[in-house]
C-alpha cells in the first residue's frame, strides 16, 4: 500500500468510526436507495451531483471535506434543517434548502449516504 492509499484508508476507518458515535447508520445498514429517493424528491440532485460539481459540491467532494471529522454527520444534520445562508460556485449568496422529511431517521440516512460518496 502506498503511503497515500494507507492514509486515506485510516481516515475511511476514522470517518466511520465517527458515524458510529453520532448513531447515524453504518454503511452497512445505509439504505441508498431511500437516499437517492429522498434527494431526487427533494430536487439535492438540481444543485448537486454524486461525483461533479454543480452550483452545489459533488457528494464525493463534501466526503472527501469530512473524512476523519467525527462531527461530520451531526454538522451536515444541522446544513440540511437550518436554512443556513451559502456560497453558490458562481458566487452568489443564498439560504440552503431545508429538507423536508417524515422522521430525522431519513435525514441521518441521507447524511450517512452522502458521507459514503
Ligand atoms: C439551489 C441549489 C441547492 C439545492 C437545491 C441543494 N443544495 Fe446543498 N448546497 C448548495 C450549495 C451552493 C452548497 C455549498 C455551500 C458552501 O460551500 O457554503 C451546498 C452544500 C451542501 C452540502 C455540504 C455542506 C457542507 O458543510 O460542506 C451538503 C451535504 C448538501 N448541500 C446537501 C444537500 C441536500 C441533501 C439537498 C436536498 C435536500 C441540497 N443540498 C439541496 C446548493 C444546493
Amino acid at each position: 500500500m502506498s503511503k497515500i492509499t494507507s492514509s486515506k484508508f485510516i481516515m475511511t476507518v476514522i470517518a466511520a468510526a465517527g458515524i458510529q458515535l453520532f448513531s447515524v447508520p453504518a454503511s452497512a445498514e445505509v439504505d441508498a436507495v431511500a437516499a437517492k429517493k429522498l434527494a431526487l424528491a427533494n430536487s439535492c440532485l438540481r444543485c448537486h451531483a454524486i461525483g461533479k460539481k454543480k452550483e452545489g459540491p459533488s457528494y464525493q467532494a463534501v466526503a472527501y471535506k469530512y473524512a476523519g471529522n467525527p462531527e461530520a454527520a451531526e454538522i451536515l444534520f444541522k446544513h440540511l434543517t437550518s436554512n443556513e445562508v451559502i456560497k453558490a460556485s458562481d458566487g452568489h449568496s443564498e439560504r440552503h434548502k431545508v429538507i423536508k422529511v417524515k422522521s430525522d431517521d431519513e435525514i441521518k440516512n441521507l447524511v450517512a449516504w452522502i458521507l459514503m460518496q
